[in-house]
């Protein structure tokens, strides 16, 4: 057992912050840190770290608690498992007293577990390497598909031998309980190895260790089911557990990118590859928790589909989950017949890396085009893709990546954007409310459970709807250079006022987006105040979420309405980050959105001639007709705006 003097120390040396700071993304807010939790989903963050108490809490799910507590809910160690990983991270040198272990009877179960699978690999890979049935049956059988033996060590590949109970014999002999075999899937009731006659996987933890088996049977025509694995353990949650997820995750986070597979093979065959960013969800569906394991380590992942069409659609549906997560998800589908494993073959590693880098699509991009293609222009069809297509976007909790992918898909279905946008917007309202229900069935839980502590939870009201890109325009335009001196005219006047003197209350009110109405407004209210919009302003706004678009405002790799030139034959004279061109890029922001205003008070006009026209009523439809030309006259105008008129100073 671990000595007092050393718990101490331990306990001493751990910084909450710094501990799951290894874990999770953490941000400073205040006193305190904040980061989205990495034990439930949610999109935004209420998890907080306080260094001052030393303290985690999560006004989410309720969970809190100190270093140690974080370590045993999310690595799933046990307390002296904590203890070894924060002496090591913290270089501390463990006493050890000889003292008996009092542990509760579940972590001694699982320690049990972990020590009888342990066995049990050992048994497998000696059998794999060192016994006749073995090498002849188990090995030559890895060889013939061109596994080499460091990769069968390296991820304790091994052989179940035919005979009965070979393993249930020898575990026994040396002093395990039948009981605990049974426990652990290895042996049956009547006392005969579970795993006979197949090449045996090991599935290991995030830790490394051993926690369950899958045994594939020899050659194709054999009779029983191909793989047959350990049932559910204490230590074993296939829904919590991704294959290679132990070997993979420094180059997952390396690459920047996961590669998730079907088959235990595919994963072998590409890490042997030097591919070893990869993982299989042993061919069932991604659950939210594998995909939380994945993003422990990075937003990126690729899919690659085996070429059998049957099961696409389905397993695309399932990704909508992913999404939800705020992952970034491409696919690659594999050429007909092929899984990852054979194709890699067929190709060589050189060219199956080119082919999924040139092949991986967009998972929503991917996903409208071929259901698209399906539909093969029948309308019903199309209706319906549109609404799947809707729910994926819905699903993508970014708004600004919300906004980007509603306009490509408007395009690639042919559909005007407002439309989706709408129906979108439907979507993701229905979600805000099912959320609020559940956080406030989570409040009710914590006010009635006796050990409930921390404040109540904020019932965060989320504006999270589509913002339309007019609107997302001007509002970028303020965030990034409203300071900026510009010349009009005779006057030299700030970005920020030049817009607003255009756009009065009234237009802002009409702003379909409420965040970006509420920023309109803020800037209105700082200008009539004579103080400066400034970036720094809404960089360190106290409203995350006005901070958080005003981050992605200045980030790199935001960019904007690329296909302003298709729809209102505006050229696009600025430049992705128009730092140098504030004062172009404010009237040409301006233009576009007064041509939108302009052409949906057409759109509004022309209902109703085709009202007027339907009840003739010919003075009406006289009427709207006159003033839908007056309209075109000022929207032609407003499109031939001289736009050297302001220039930058
Ligand atoms: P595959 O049939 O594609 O297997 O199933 P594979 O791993 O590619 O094997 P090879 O290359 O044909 O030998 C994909 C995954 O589905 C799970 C396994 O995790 C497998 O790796 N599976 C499949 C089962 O659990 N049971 C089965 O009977 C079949
Ligand atoms: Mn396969």
């Amino acid at each position: 057992m671990i000595s007092q003097r050393s718990v101490e120390r331990i306990l001493d040396a751990a910084r909450i912050e710094e501990v799951v700071g290894d874990f999770v993304n953490l941000r400073k807010r205040g006193a305190n840190l904040l980061g989205l939790c990495p034990f439930h989903t949610e999109k935004t963050p209420s998890f907080t770290v306080s260094p001052a108490k030393n303290l985690f809490k999560c006004f989410g799910c309720g969970r809190g608690g100190d270093a140690i507590k974080f370590l045993r809910e999310h690595e799933g160690f046990s307390y002296p498992e904590t203890l070894k990983f924060l002496a090591a991270k913290y270089q501390i040198e463990i006493e050890e007293t000889e003292e008996q272990r009092k542990d509760d009877p579940e972590e001694m179960l699982k320690d049990q577990l972990f020590v009888v699978n342990q066995y049990a690999r050992d048994y497998f890979s000696k059998q794999l390497f060192d016994s006749e049935e073995g090498r002849g049956l188990g090995l030559s059988y890895f060889k013939e598909r061109g596994f080499r033996e460091s990769i069968l060590k390296k991820f304790d590949l091994g052989f179940a031998p035919t005979s009965g109970s070979g393993l249930t014999v020898q575990a026994v002999h040396d002093g395990f309980r039948a009981e605990i075999l049974q426990q652990a899937g290895l042996c049956t009731t009547g006392n005969r190895d579970f795993f006979r006659e197949r090449v045996m996987f090991t599935i290991h933890g995030l830790s490394g260790k051993p926690v369950a088996f899958a045994g594939r049977i020899l050659g194709k025509t054999a009779k029983g089911p191909k793989y047959i694995n350990s049932p559910e353990t204490p230590i074993y949650h296939k829904s919590n557990v991704l294959y290679g997820l132990y070997f993979a995750r420094q180059a997952i986070r390396k690459e920047d990118n996961c590669y998730l597979v079907e088959g235990y093979t595919d994963v072998l065959s590409l890490v042997q590859s030097g591919i070893e960013n990869v993982v299989a969800s042993s061919g069932t569906a991604l659950t939210p928790e594998q995909i939380r394991l994945i993003k422990r380590f990075t937003p990126n992942m690729t899919i690659l589909f085996d070429g059998d069409a049957a099961g696409l659609n389905a397993a695309m549906r399932g990704l909508d989950l992913v999404l939800e997560q705020d992952m970034n998800v491409r696919v690659v589908v594999l050429p007909d017949g092929h899984d990852p494993d054979s194709y890699l073959s067929a190709l060589g590693p050189e060219q199956f890396l080119h082919f999924l880098e040139t092949e991986r699509k967009d998972f929503i991009l991917f996903k409208t085009s071929q259901l698209l293609a399906q539909s093969k222009n029948d309308p019903v069809a199309r209706t319906k893709v549109i609404k799947e297509v809707v729910q994926s976007i819905a699903r993508v909790p970014d708004p600004i990546k919300r906004g980007e992918y509603t306009k490509i898909c408007a395009q690639v279905l042919q559909v005007e954007e407002p439309l989706l946008i709408a129906e979108i917007n439907k979507v993701v309202a229905t979600d805000i409310q099912k959320d609020r229900r559940d956080k406030e069935r989570v409040e009710r839980q914590d006010a009635t459970s006796q050990n409930s502590s921390g404040p109540p939870l904020p019932i965060q009201d989320r504006k999270k709807s589509v913002h339309p890109p007019q609107e997302l325009d001007i509002v970028r335009i303020l965030l990034t250079g409203g300071h900026k001196i510009i010349q009009v005219g005779e006057e030299q006047l700030p970005v920020a006022q030049y817009i607003l003197n255009e756009l009065d209350r009234e237009v802002i009110q009409e702003f379909k987006s409420p965040l970006l109405q509420t920023i309109m407004l803020e800037c209105l209210d700082l200008i009539e105040r004579q103080l400066p919009v400034t970036s720094d302003h809404f960089l360190k706004h106290e409203e995350e979420e006005i901070q958080h678009l005003a981050i992605q405002f200045h980030s790199p790799d935001y960019h904007y309405s690329e296909n302003w030139e298709d729809r209102y034959h505006i050229v696009l004279h600025t430049q992705r980050m128009p730092e140098d061109n504030f004062a172009r890029d404010a009237q040409m922001a301006l233009q576009r959105f007064q041509l939108h205003k302009l052409d949906q008070l057409c759109e509004m006009n022309a209902q109703r001639i085709k009202e007027a026209y339907e009840a003739a009523d010919e003075q009406q439809y006289l009427h709207y007709l006159k003033f839908q030309q007056e309209l075109q006259t000022l929207r032609n105008a407003v499109a031939d705006q001289d736009l050297n008129t302001v220039i930058l100073k």
